[in-house]
């Protein structure tokens, strides 16, 4: 079905109230982003979003606290306290997948929203807070869970 076949089907004022609501992002009530959201699924058996081998050269970010990386949409770090977080890479502010991990915060590069690790907002442009993940580790296997 095209656009004009879609229009005549539906009417130009409904697929105006779709276009309108889904504008801002697909987000629940309360704002959070989803990593079903963002593309993700979780692992059928163990629920988790991510997994990442911490032994790995490829996880060496995660080695020193305060160091982070970013895979499939999640920001992954270790906190200053050596403690794994997680969060979505997705502002709350805006839609924009800006979210980094520094001074033990997660920090957005677009206009500077600061949130703690818990995710709760620091400054004005975070006061919609963040979407966090739990985070488990067995041996050497870090588990990113909704
Ligand atoms: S988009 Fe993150 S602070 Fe504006």
């Amino acid at each position: 079905m095209n656009r004009k076949e879609f229009l005549k089907l539906v009417g130009a004022g409904a697929a105006f109230a779709v276009t309108v609501t889904c504008l801002g992002g697909c987000t629940n009530d309360h704002g959070d982003i989803f990593p079903d959201d963002i593309g993700l699924n979780p692992d059928p058996i163990t629920g988790a979003f991510l997994t990442i081998d911490v032994s790995n050269e490829a996880s060496s970010a995660l080695k020193n606290n305060g160091g982070y990386l970013i895979k499939n949409k999640i920001v992954v770090a270790r906190d200053l306290s050596g403690n794994y977080v997680a969060a979505t890479v997705r502002c709350s502010h805006e839609p924009r997948d800006k979210i980094i991990f520094r001074n033990n915060e997660f920090y957005c590069r677009e206009h500077s929203a600061r949130f703690n690790t818990s995710g709760r907002g620091l400054n004005s442009k975070g006061s919609s807070n963040l979407k966090v993940y739990k985070t488990s580790l067995n041996g050497n296997i870090l588990s990113v869970i909704a």
